[in-house]
């Protein structure tokens, strides 16, 4: 969505946990959040956009930190108002309209899971009404709403935490202390995919038979989206309009993207290329369903450089495995939400020689010399490779991410605060590299940004 407040900062965003690894020196300051909670306190939150996150969502929060409580919500279909009611209470405040959430006293903390046009708003919003933010992934719809959304949280002083929900999983954690502790030597290569093979999988949702303009607030859902008749494959599989959604990049990509950069401690890349195309869900939908995309990252303080490739395919009748890997000159790690492997591997020293090689095709004196001065060159220890050694991670049963992520907004809430694992500037240099994916992909070009000043740049 366009933003309405062109207040884009000047200098960095310094409030990430990451930043403190950058060697930017760059004074800035954070409001404390100074109306701290106890952790006796109870957190009464809403929920605005009851649909099928806003559930996951509500009910992670409330299984993460016992008191906390759901006292209102807000969503634009009045099925899913009285569906609130019937799951969470009839007592729930529930609204069409969001600001009349925000306007109440007894809520501490908004969870955001609207369509992704509108997270930025119900922000900005949300953070001006002196209430905590919980905001789906991608944080923002477009790149230029990222810096806006970043400097309402600076002047906020409040707590805000962005939901790509798998950091905060005991997999991901593992895969982050085993890349630190140097187990895969230098990095080189991620591939991480996201493929489906099913028409729900391909954001084809049910459409509930009374959906109208009665029962539909279809002016709101629009905002500030150009204005078309009510259309209810457009309110309920909003996914597939780049008007209020962000693709198969934004909306998968991105959870790649930030597990990649929790792990590496990364800031993001510099050149980002896509190419696919639609394929398969030929429904009117106007984003593709086939998407690659490769984004190069620099040498950083924490890292080599390395080559990132994301993959979604929506029409991948072959076999689907979606996880990560990332590859390292001594071995790889892959894994997923619940398990991990890390395969170590390196090389002799010792390059060999014979067989597919050119050694046979010198003549046999040549050869003799040959062989004579690679034996003092390479002595028997140096011609063993270490065997290669497998060590699996299973993700403990009751581990929760959904949870646990929650957990982490709570309980920064309550030490009073503002940052979290996912903070604004965390969750902006994840989506803004994705919704580039994107711009690559509409407008055939390579897209180059700034990971460091979170700006795009000419090259
Ligand atoms: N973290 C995850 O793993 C994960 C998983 C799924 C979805 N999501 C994110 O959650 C968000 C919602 O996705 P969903 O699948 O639940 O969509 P959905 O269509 O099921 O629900 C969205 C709801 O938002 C409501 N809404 C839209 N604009 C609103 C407004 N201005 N005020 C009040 N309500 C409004 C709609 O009425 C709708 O019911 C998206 O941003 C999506 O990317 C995250």
């Amino acid at each position: 969505m366009k933003p309405t407040r062109r207040t884009f900062i000047k200098g960095i965003a310094a409030g990430s946990a990451l930043l403190a690894t950058e060697s930017i020196a760059r004074p800035f300051s954070i409001i404390p959040n100074l109306a701290r909670q106890s952790p006796n306190d109870k957190i009464r939150i809403a929920t605005i956009g009851m649909g099928i996150q806003g559930h996951y969502d509500t009910k992670a929060a409330l299984r993460s930190t016992p008191g906390t409580e759901l006292v209102a919500v807000a969503d634009l279909y009045d099925g899913r108002l009285k569906q609130a009611r019937e799951v969470f209470g009839k007592n729930l405040f529930a609204s069409r309209d969001y600001r009349e959430v925000l306007a109440r006293p007894d809520v501490d903390a908004v969870l955001i899971v609207t369509s992704d046009h509108w997270h930025d708003h119900i922000t900005k919003d949300a953070l001006k009404a002196g209430k905590h933010v919980y905001c789906e992934k991608p944080m923002v719809h477009r790149i230029d709403e990222g810096l806006s959304v970043i400097d309402a949280w600076k002047k906020s002083g409040k707590t805000m935490q962005v939901g790509s929900q798998r950091i905060s999983s005991a997999s991901f954690k593992e895969a982050k202390r085993l890349l630190e502790a140097g187990e895969i030597g230098e990095i080189n290569y991620i591939e991480s995919n996201n493929d489906r093979f099913n028409a729900i999988g391909a954001w084809n949702y049910s459409i509930p038979p009374d959906a109208s303009p009665s029962t539909v607030d279809f002016d709101r859902f629009l905002g500030d989206a150009p204005k078309v008749p009510f259309d209810a494959k457009r309110f309920f599989r909003w996914r597939n309009y780049r008007d209020y959604g962000t693709g198969v990049a934004g909306d998968l990509f991105v959870h790649l993207i930030t597990g990649a950069h929790f792990v590496t401690s990364s800031l993001g890349p510099e050149r980002i290329f896509s190419s696919g195309g639609l394929s398969y869900w030929k429904d009117g939908r106007d984003v593709p369903d086939v998407l690659v995309s490769v984004l190069e990252y620099p040498k950083t303080s924490t890292h080599a450089n390395f080559q990132m490739v994301l993959r979604v395919n929506f029409a991948n009748a072959g076999s689907i495995t979606n996880n990560t890997r990332i590859i390292g000159t001594e071995g790889q790690i892959e894994f997923t939400e619940n398990n991990l492997l890390l395969t170590k591997r390196k090389l002799p020293i010792a390059p060999g020689y014979g067989n597919y090689d050119s050694f046979f095709t010198f003549p046999e004196e040549v050869q003799k010399e040959f062989v004579k001065q690679y034996d003092v060159q390479y002595p028997p220890d140096t011609r063993k490779a270490a065997p290669v050694k497998e060590v699996r991670f299973e993700a403990p049963k009751e581990d929760d991410a959904h949870a646990n992520h929650f957990k982490d907004f709570f309980e920064n809430i309550q030490k009073g605060s503002v940052g979290t694992i996912e903070d604004p500037v965390f969750g902006f240099r994840a989506a803004a590299p994705v919704l580039a994916c994107n711009e690559s992909y509409f407008d055939k070009k390579v897209v180059y940004w700034d990971p460091v000043a979170m700006k795009k740049k000419k090259k």
